[in-house]
């Protein structure tokens, strides 16, 4: 079998394994509002059990649906290695498996921020805890090697400065950098740089684990290093979803490429830089941590996403303002993704500053946010890609007939249940409850209503999905 038919039988079942756990993740996810609406009840164990594998699902489903779509568009540009494909597709299945038995039979619920000490209270099996840490860690090894293999083959093709496309600063240079080359450059170190920190984190908890009382972490580093790791891997997911919406939406709408600009060049070497120290903004409530980091952490919130979301948004409109676009599922869902990006963007940046966050901090305004920039922004990026590659494996496009109607009711799902969120975070309703007291007056019929805004969202899903998954399946009966 040749390279090309491989990597298109690989990313199939990538993107079959995916949408199968983001369905379940969304079913988990409407369960958990249910409950907090009042309407059906579970244990608080069954709910945070519930939330602690929603939680880890859709962080990690999103961000190899990002790494796959990245690797399958790199092959356009360098040779991409389906050997490396296949043993982090290997390691995310083990890894998921370990992940869902600690949650469904050990009981295990952290949430999925695992926030030191929480994993060492056993209030679940006691192996459970060992292995959901073992279950990141073999998430991560695939990762890791798979995200260096990548970043090998662009280094084999690009010198590093050209990589991160420094000679479009000046005027007269030779060489052009495709921004699809420069935004998954600047994602992939990124993701490196925190799966390494995941590993170090990993350690210490081992380290405690095994020592037997004799070694205590530090518990501000912990919650440091935790952060630093989380919310930069999530935020990274979703601008490996960024670098496939350069590659693909001029095509797809019939208009030329993206070129590299000098502003495009700046604007993602600041998001490298800045989303590494954003994550600081998670802490402010932490008054033991230097007052320096907490001033580092509110001005690189606002550099790390601003930059970035502003050029692609400008990007986009003048690609498709006033110019003949051809209208595909592809291209609808790339600039409902960019209007989430930016609308969960600017919920993040109020909450990230630091007079709102003593309003916000821990209230549903968090879940509002990340969740605006992940179901109705990176979520659909991917969706994109899906789409497209569905039709590339084949060559056949579905009609376009019914897909303004299955994007409205994608809209009218996914904007109106993040809605109930923010609803709730501007009220001060705290966020990770598994039933809400009495004094919270209007908390359970927003929880109430999210749900059925998240029963339209995952109905718009599955006919979105159904296509994309009958094309993938069918391309394992293809042969050379
Ligand atoms: C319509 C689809 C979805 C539904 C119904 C849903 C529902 C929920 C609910 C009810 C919570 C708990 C909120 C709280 O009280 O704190 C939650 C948390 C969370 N959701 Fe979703 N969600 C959906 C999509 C997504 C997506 C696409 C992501 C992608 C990253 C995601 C990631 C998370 C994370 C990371 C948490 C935090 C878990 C924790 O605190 O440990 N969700 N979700």
């Amino acid at each position: 079998m040749n390279n090309i038919l491989k990597l298109k039988k690989i990313t199939s079942a990538w993107i079959l394994a995916i949408l199968l756990l983001f369905v379940l993740a969304i079913s988990f996810g409407i369960t958990m509002r249910f409950n907090q609406a009042n309407d059906i009840k579970l244990s608080p164990v069954t709910f945070y059990s519930l939330m602690t594998t929603h939680g880890v699902t859709m962080v990690g489903i999103w961000v190899v649906a990002g790494m796959m779509a990245v690797n399958y568009l790199l092959s356009r540009y360098v040779k991409v290695s389906n050997g490396l494909n296949l043993f982090a597709m290997a390691l995310t299945v083990i890894g998921v498996v370990m992940l869902w038995l600690t949650t469904f039979v050990g009981h295990y619920h952290t949430g999925w921020t695992f926030l030191y000490p929480l994993p060492f209270y056993t209030a679940w099996e006691k192996w459970a805890t060992p292995v959901f840490l073992l279950s990141l860690g073999v998430l991560g090894i695939g990762w890791f090697v798979w995200s260096v293999g990548m970043l090998w083959q662009i280094l084999k093709r690009y010198s590093l400065p050209q990589a991160f496309a420094w000679q479009h600063f000046k005027k007269g240079h030779t060489v052009e950098t495709p921004p699809f080359i420069l935004i998954t450059t600047v994602t992939l170190v990124g993701v490196i740089a925190c799966l390494l920190t995941a590993v170090l984190l990993l350690i210490l908890y081992f380290a405690e684990y095994f020592s037997k009382g004799t070694f205590t972490n530090d518990a501000l580093l912990m919650k440091n290093l935790t952060y630093f790791f989380g919310h930069t891997i999530i935020n990274e997911a979703l601008y490996l979803g960024v670098a496939t919406l350069y590659e693909l939406l001029p095509e797809v709408s019939g208009r030329p490429k993206f070129k590299m600009t000098w502003y495009v060049a700046v604007a993602w070497n600041c998001t490298l830089l800045f989303v590494l120290t954003a994550f600081f903004h998670h802490l402010y409530m932490d008054f033991a941590q230097p007052q320096s980091f907490q001033i580092i952490g509110q001005v690189a919130s606002y550099f790390a996403s601003l930059p970035s979301a502003s050029v692609t948004a400008f990007s986009v409109i003048v690609l498709i303002y006033k110019n003949p676009v051809k209208w595909s599922l592809t291209n609808l869902l790339f600039v409902v993704g960019v209007a989430g990006w930016l609308i969960g963007g600017i919920g993040a940046v109020i909450d990230a500053t630091i007079s709102n966050n003593f309003v916000l901090h821990n209230t549903l305004w968090v879940p509002a946010h990340f969740h605006t920039y992940n179901a109705m922004g990176n979520v659909l990026f991917s969706l994109a890609f899906f789409n497209w590659a569905a039709k590339d494996f084949q060559g056949i496009a579905s009609p376009l007939r019914y897909d303004k109607t299955k994007i409205f009711w994608l809209m009218v799902g996914g904007f109106g249940f993040v809605l109930m969120f923010y609803i709730g975070g501007a009220y001060s309703i705290p966020r990770r409850y598994a039933e809400y007291p009495n004094e919270f007056t209007n908390a359970k019929l927003l929880a109430s209503a999210g749900a059925w805004f998240a029963i339209i969202y995952l109905w718009a899903i599955i006919v979105i999905l159904f296509n994309i998954v009958m094309k993938c399946i069918k391309m394992f009966s293809v042969s050379e």
